[in-house]
């Protein structure tokens, strides 16, 4: 398998899909460098990756700091010698109607899920070219193909990203691989986030009722890292069968 060895790098890898990807490349042999927030969470998932035979590292990162993603990045080539792929998936929604005015919601929203991307990408892509090869993939969201209120300024954020990457991917040259993932609704606690409450409540009644499990996801990253060089998958859309 081309995972076996891979070096990567995943922001938001405290829970959901970010920790699903973990624990899923790692068991395929991948070293793996886990960012998030929540120190005690990248700890035990650190811990849990060694003790099934893995090798795991990692480092508190906010992704709203540039230097956060360039310490992530630094710690994969000191502690493994390279870094292969980045994964930025660390992302938040705290959606609600935009008559709400939740201008501190919004700009939260492209702090993380905006910035932090951009972050990644200034942070690996030197690397990358100095290697000669890297690959980034970015997690977005069905939220940007389908436009569903009160969504709009999360789809927003991650219809940027979503400009942003095939932008990269044109600018990347031949030895560069780019990759989006959006996913639909997933079981994981991206609805803890949402400030108003009827539609925490109707996100939560969703996701409940349809979700993915999170390990849906990571198997379709799993499968665009699983590719040979040459070939960029640079798409996928992934969604609950009952999502409409
Ligand atoms: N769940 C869904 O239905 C769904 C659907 C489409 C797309 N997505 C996208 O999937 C990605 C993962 O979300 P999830 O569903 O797995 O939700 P989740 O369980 O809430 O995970 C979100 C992750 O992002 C991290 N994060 C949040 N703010 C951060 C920051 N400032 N710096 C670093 N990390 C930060 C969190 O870690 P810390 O709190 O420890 O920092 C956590 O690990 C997000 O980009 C989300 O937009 C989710």
């Amino acid at each position: 398998m081309a995972i076996d060895g891979k070096v990567l790098a995943i922001t938001g890898a405290s829970s959901g899909i970010g920790r699903a990807t973990a624990l899923m490349l790692a068991r395929g042999g991948a070293k793996v460098v886990l960012g998030a927030r929540r120190e005690d969470a990248l700890r035990t998932l650190a811990a849990d990756i060694s003790s099934a035979g893995g090798e795991a590292a990692w480092q508190a990162t906010d992704v709203t700091r540039r230097a956060d993603l360039q310490n992530l990045v630094e710690l994969a080539c000191t502690r493994f010698g390279r870094l292969d792929v980045l994964i930025s998936n660390a992302g938040i929604g705290p959606i609600s109607p935009i008559d709400e005015l939740r201008v501190d919601d919004w700009q939260a929203m492209v702090e993380v899920n905006m910035l932090g991307v951009l972050y990644g990408i200034a942070a690996a892509l030197p690397v990358f070219r100095r290697q000669g090869a890297g690959h980034f993939i970015n997690v977005i969201s069905t939220s940007g193909l389908r436009i569903v209120s009160p969504q709009g300024i999360y789809a927003g954020t991650k219809n940027a990203v979503r400009t942003i990457t095939e932008a990269l991917r044109q600018e990347a040259g031949p030895h560069l691989r780019v990759s989006e993932i959006s996913p639909g609704m997933v079981a994981t606690d991206f609805a803890a986030s949402i400030q108003h409450p009827a539609t925490r409540a109707a996100i939560g009644r969703q996701v409940e009722e349809i979700g993915l499990a999170p390990e849906a996801v990571a198997g379709a990253i799993a499968f665009v890292v699983d590719q040979p060089p040459e070939v960029d998958v640079n798409s996928i859309v992934i969604r609950p069968t009952a999502q409409n």
